[in-house]
C-alpha cells in the first residue's frame, strides 16, 4: 500500500497513512508515533534512573495494566465460535407462521449468522473444563430484525425457580469467602434448604454434570418463552439444541484423568474440530404449549425446575445450526461477547417465568459494568443491520448511531428538524391481559420431588451408581444436619435413591475434609468408577 492511502477511504479511525520510512509492519504507539526503540526505557545514562516523560513506555505499560476486564460473575470460563442457523420453514409438520412471525424461521433454507459461547459456570476464567458444573450454551442470532440471544445451558432445568434466590445460590456454590475454596457443605447447605434444587442436583451429580466436551452436549433455553404470530396470538415455548455429534458425558474418574493432563480440553476440542473442517452441528427443537396455566399438568409450565415431558409435549424441529469459524481474537469476540435473555426479535416474547424476568434485568446490567455502557457498539455485540438511536456519549463511545442524512444537531425525538422518527407500526401488538394481587409468594404446584425421582429411575445402572458415589463422597464431608436433610429430600424423590445415599454415607463415615465440589474421593469410589470405566454415550 502506498503512503497516504486509507484502507476504508472514510473517516480518521481506520485511516492507515504511513510516515516516511515506515512500512506496514513498523511498530507505532496508539498515537501513531513510530516506535524506534522497543527494548530500552529512556534513562539517564545507561544505568538510569528512568524519567517520567517516557510516553511510549507509559502508554504501553498502563494499557497492559488494564488488559483484563472484570470476569463474568458466573460463566467466566468459555469458548466461542461463529456459524449459521438454517431454518426449516416449518415447526415439525406445520408451517412455523402458525405460531411465530419471527422472520428468521419462516423460509426453508434461510441462513442467519450466529455466534455461540459455551462455558462452565462457577469457577474463574482459566479453571479446568472438567469440573462438575452445568455448561452454558449461549447463541447470538444476527437476524434482519436485529439480534436474538438464546442464553441456555446444556441441562434442560435449573436449581431454582425464582430469580431473587440467584445471588444466594451462586454465593453458596462459589468458593468460601474466607478460605477461597469451594465447599460441599456450603453447596448442600443451600440445596437442602431449597428442595426445588433436588431435580438439578440429581442431574449435576450424575455423569450429566460433566459433559465430555462442548460439541457432544445438548443445549436448552431452560426458561419458558413465548412465540407470537401475525394475528398477535401467543403460545408458550421451550427451546432445545440436539447435537448431531451425539451426547457424551464423563464419570468423575474419567474427568480427573483428563484434568491431570489438560485443563483446556473442551476449548481445544472445539477449536481443533473447526480448524480441521469437522464442523459441529445442532438441530433446534421447540416444545409448544397453549398460553395458559395448564391445570391438567402436575407442575407449572413456568417452573424451570421441571422438564416438559417429551411424550406429552413433543419436540418439533425448526432448524439447524453449524459452527464453521473460529474467533480471530479471543478477547474481542469471546470475552467481550454479551448475551442476554432480554434480546428478542419481533415474533417472540417473554413468559411470566420468574427466573426469566429476573435474568432479563441482570444480563444487560452486568454487561454495562463488565464491558462498559457502549458494549453494544462492539462488533461482536452490534446487530448486523442498521442502528439509529438517540443514545449518545458514555465511556468508550466508538460511533454515533446516526441515520444517513439525519440532522446531527437533533439527538432527540419527536422533532420537525430531520431527526429520527418512530418506525412504522406494521405488526399487531401482542397485548397479554395481566391481573392479580401484587404479592411475594411461591407458585402453587411446586411438586419438588416427583420429576427428580423419575429422572433417577430413568438413569442407567452405571449412571445411578456414579450419582450415588458422587453424592456420598460430597455429603460425607458435610455436617450431620445437612446429610439428614439431603437424605430426607432424596428419599421423597425415590425411596431407593435416598436409602442408597444414606447407606453410602454410613459406610463412608464422616470426614472432616471439606473438598471442592465433587473432588473428595474415597479409594473405593474411585475404583468403583474406574471399574465402570466408560462414558455416558447416548
Ligand atoms: C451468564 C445472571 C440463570 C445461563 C450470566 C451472567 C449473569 C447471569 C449476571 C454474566 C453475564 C455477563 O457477564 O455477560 C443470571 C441470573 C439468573 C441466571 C440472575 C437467574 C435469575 C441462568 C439460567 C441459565 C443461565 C437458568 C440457563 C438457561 C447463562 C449463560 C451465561 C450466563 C449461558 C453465559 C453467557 C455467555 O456466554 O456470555 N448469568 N443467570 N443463567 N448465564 Fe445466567
Amino acid at each position: 500500500m502506498e503512503h497516504g492511502t486509507s484502507v476504508t477511504g472514510s473517516g480518521n479511525v481506520l485511516d492507515r497513512r504511513m510516515a516516511p520510512g515506515e512500512d506496514e509492519m513498523s511498530l507505532t504507539t496508539r498515537q501513531g508515533h513510530p516506535v524506534k526503540n522497543n527494548q530500552n526505557l529512556r534513562t539517564v545514562g545507561t544505568r538510569g534512573p528512568a524519567t517520567l516523560e517516557n510516553y511510549q513506555f507509559i502508554e504501553k505499560i498502563t494499557h497492559f495494566d488494564r488488559e483484563r476486564i472484570p470476569e463474568r460473575v458466573v460463566h467466566a470460563r468459555g469458548a466461542g465460535a461463529h456459524g449459521y442457523f438454517e431454518a426449516y420453514g416449518k415447526v415439525g409438520d406445520e408451517p412455523v407462521s402458525k405460531y411465530t412471525r419471527a422472520k428468521l424461521f419462516q423460509e426453508a433454507g434461510k441462513r442467519t449468522p450466529v455466534f455461540v459461547r459455551f462455558s462452565s459456570v462457577i469457577h474463574g476464567g482459566h479453571s479446568p473444563e472438567t469440573l462438575r458444573d452445568p455448561r452454558g450454551f449461549a447463541v447470538k442470532f444476527y437476524t434482519e430484525d436485529g439480534n436474538w440471544d438464546l442464553v441456555g445451558n446444556n441441562l434442560k432445568i435449573f436449581f431454582i425457580r425464582d430469580a431473587i434466590k440467584f445471588p444466594d445460590m451462586i454465593h453458596a456454590f462459589k468458593p468460601d469467602p474466607v478460605t477461597n475454596i469451594q465447599d460441599n457443605e456450603r453447596f448442600f447447605d443451600f440445596c437442602c434448604n431449597s428442595p426445588e434444587t433436588m431435580h438439578m442436583v440429581t442431574f449435576v451429580q450424575s455423569p450429566w454434570g460433566i459433559p465430555a466436551n462442548y460439541r457432544q452436549m445438548q443445549g436448552s433455553g431452560v426458561n419458558t418463552y413465548k412465540w407470537v404470530n401475525a394475528e398477535g396470538e401467543a403460545v408458550l415455548i421451550k427451546y432445545h439444541w440436539e447435537p448431531k455429534q451425539g451426547i457424551k458425558n464423563l464419570t468423575q474418574a474419567e474427568a480427573e484423568a483428563i484434568q491431570g493432563k489438560n485443563f483446556n480440553h473442551a476449548t481445544q476440542d472445539l477449536y481443533e474440530a473447526i480448524e480441521r473442517g469437522d464442523y459441529p452441528e445442532w438441530e433446534l427443537f421447540v416444545q409448544i404449549l397453549s398460553d395458559d396455566d395448564h391445570p391438567e399438568l402436575d407442575f407449572d409450565p413456568l417452573d424451570d425446575t421441571k422438564l416438559w415431558p417429551k411424550e406429552q409435549i413433543p419436540w418439533r424441529p425448526v432448524g439447524r445450526m453449524v459452527l464453521n469459524k473460529n474467533p480471530e481474537n479471543y478477547f474481542a469476540e469471546v470475552e467481550q461477547a454479551a448475551f442476554g435473555t432480554g434480546v428478542l426479535v419481533d415474533g417472540m416474547d417473554f413468559s411470566d417465568d420468574k427466573m426469566l424476568q429476573g435474568r432479563t434485568l441482570s444480563y444487560s446490567d452486568t454487561q454495562r459494568y463488565r464491558v462498559g455502557p457502549n458494549y453494544l457498539q462492539l462488533p461482536i455485540n452490534a446487530p448486523k443491520k442498521r442502528v439509529a438511536t438517540n443514545q449518545r456519549d458514555g465511556q468508550m463511545t466508538y460511533d454515533v448511531d446516526m441515520a444517513p442524512g439525519q440532522n446531527p444537531h437533533i439527538n432527540y425525538e419527536p422533532s420537525s428538524l430531520n431527526g429520527l422518527k418512530e418506525a412504522p407500526r406494521e405488526e399487531i401488538d401482542y397485548m397479554p391481559h395481566v391481573e392479580g394481587k401484587l404479592m411475594r409468594a411461591s407458585i402453587e404446584r411446586t411438586n419438588d420431588y416427583k420429576q427428580a425421582g423419575e429422572t433417577y429411575r430413568a438413569f442407567d445402572d452405571f449412571e445411578k451408581k456414579e450419582l450415588i458415589s458422587n453424592l456420598v463422597n460430597a455429603l460425607s464431608s458435610c455436617s450431620p444436619v445437612i446429610q439428614e436433610k439431603m437424605i430426607h429430600h432424596l428419599t421423597q424423590c425415590d425411596e431407593e435413591y435416598g436409602r442408597r445415599v444414606a447407606e453410602g454415607i454410613k459406610q463412608h463415615g464422616t470426614s472432616s475434609h471439606h473438598g471442592p465440589l465433587g473432588a473428595t474421593h474415597t479409594h473405593e469410589a474411585v475404583e468403583d468408577a474406574e471399574r465402570k470405566g466408560h462414558s455416558t454415550d447416548s
